[in-house]
């Protein structure tokens, strides 16, 4: 008889020489493999993405250190999940079974402001308020500003292409991206763009990156446009019956040639949300509230005629803000949006689909169509001012009826948004939530383009496996 051999654990081995090897280029601390602290690293801020188990967590410190993990990774066949702060909320930063979490929140250095060129040059792990604060003392303004800007990364919103509440007047991320430092799915690095004004070398391989969900490349350095501080914004509060009017508002606002400094919706639900959250004291019998601002040298002027348009398309209470604090509260308020949202059933799956500006009352009527028909609760807030809107389907995640008719009110809200002329997704990104849609958008021709970038980039498929497409 031949001898029993005790069966051999090959995950435990593989994971084993897996560490021994990043070991060679990262100090201990740098590399995680305790399953219970590694599971900590596994999603992001999206309900009902997949997620597999990561087999190790490294938090390099330098470029070099990243380029020996993707050398490792290459070596040994290991997938790699970037991630920065994890507020994402499309599962673009979900863990992979087996892969190694890339986290790159210990990069976290500023390492120039230049007011004459008006740039920064960061790492990725550069939370995006410290960059807002630090550009600040300069009389600088980085203008992105998700709501999750106290936490999130400067790496991470270029991986997912943020936007936020200033984009009406300042544009989104990618707008702010000059030139990056990469780092390959083979280790080499790269550097793309520029850190002048201007420059059209060759393609925009940092607008390629921006967006492209880790998936590329590994943006280990940044170079970003900056902005002359502009003055402090007043915020006013317009109520509207419906939201109809509100957007007839936003239109006259946007025809009428105003620049708002940010121009945002919250619905009925949206504001009872927050009321009940944090007891901000918002006008709950409004079925929609609009807060517009301007950061102009005579806001109050700006708001006088934004005021009076709003009272022309139906407004019932038009309220500005008496100070730069109580305008700060009105932010505040809008910007714990979900977070209240989530309270009202326990989970929430959050949408991002942006139409065409004047299609945004069509969009906001299709979505109480949808709630209806499923019976469900979707609290709408929205940067109006983008016709980018948030419907929020509040759902009980422990009653499989609701979660079905949540999944599928989601998707409904999708089809609405392409009908209209729309994308499925403003600023979120696709990650695992929005794949079976992408090619829905971009069709078959423009996804097979999108495939062989991915190839050129990572022939092996190390990067982010499994998300986009
Ligand atoms: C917001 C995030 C969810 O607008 O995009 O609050
Ligand atoms: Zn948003």
């Amino acid at each position: 008889m031949s001898r029993i051999e005790a069966p051999r654990d090959e995950d435990t081995e593989t994971t084993g020489s897996l560490r021994d090897r990043l070991l060679t280029g990262l100090p201990a601390e740098a590399v995680l493999t305790d399953p219970d602290v590694t599971a900590s690293y596994a999603n992001d801020m999206a309900s009902f993405c997949d997620a597999g188990t990561p087999a190790v967590v490294v938090l390099p410190r330098t470029v070099e250190q990243v380029q020996h993990v993707m050398r490792v990774a290459t070596e040994l066949r290991v997938p790699v999940v970037p991630q920065g702060a994890r507020t994402g909320l499309s599962g673009a930063a979900n863990a992979s079974d087996g892969c190694v979490v890339l986290s790159l929140v210990k990069m976290d250095r500023i390492l120039e402001i230049n007011p004459v060129d008006r740039i920064a040059v960061v790492e990725p792990g550069v939370v995006n308020a410290a960059l807002s604060r630090a550009v600040g003392e300069h009389g600088l303004y980085y203008p992105p500003d998700p709501s999750s800007w106290e936490t999130c990364t400067i790496g991470g919103n270029i991986g997912t292409a943020s936007g936020g509440l200033c984009c009406v007047k300042y544009g989104v991320t990618a707008e702010y991206v000059l030139g990056l430092d990469v780092v390959l799915a083979d280790g080499r690095l790269m550097s793309t763009g520029r850190r002048t004004a201007k420059g059209v070398a060759g393609y925009d391989l940092t607008r390629l990156f921006v967006g492209s969900e880790g998936s590329l490349g590994i943006v280990v350095r940044a170079v970003l446009a900056l902005k002359p501080q502009p003055p402090a914004q007043l915020v006013l509060a317009a109520e509207f019956a419906s939201a109809r009017a509100a957007c007839d508002a936003v239109c006259r606002i946007m025809e009428g040639g105003h620049v708002p400094s940010l121009l945002e919706l919250m619905d009925r639900t949206t504001v009872k949300a927050v009321n009940d959250l944090a007891h901000m004291g918002l006008p709950e019998t409004t079925e929609a509230l609009l807060l517009a601002a301007f950061d102009t040298h005579d806001p109050a002027a700006d708001l006088a005629l934004v005021g009076a348009l709003c009272e022309a398309a139906g407004a019932t209470q038009v309220v500005p803000a008496e100070d730069a604090a109580e305008s700060e509260l009105l932010l505040q308020a809008r910007r714990l949006s979900l977070t209240a949202l989530e309270a009202v059933k326990g989970t929430t799956m959050i949408d991002d689909v942006c139409v065409p500006r004047s299609r945004l009352g069509d969009m906001l009527d299709g979505i109480e169509r949808v709630a209806e028909k499923y019976a469900l609760t979707i609290g709408v807030c929205a940067h109006a001012g983008d016709g980018n809107t948030h419907p929020t389907v509040c759902f009980d995640a422990a009653d499989p009826d609701e979660s079905r008719r949540a999944r599928e009110s989601f998707d409904e809200i999708m089809a609405l948004g392409l009908e209209l002329g729309g994308t499925i997704t403003g600023e979120h990104g696709v990650g695992v939530l929005k794949k079976e849609w992408l090619a829905r958008e971009i069709g078959p021709v423009g996804l097979e383009m999108q495939r062989a970038i991915k190839t050129a980039f990572d022939p092996l498929g190390l990067l982010n496996p499994g998300k986009l497409f």
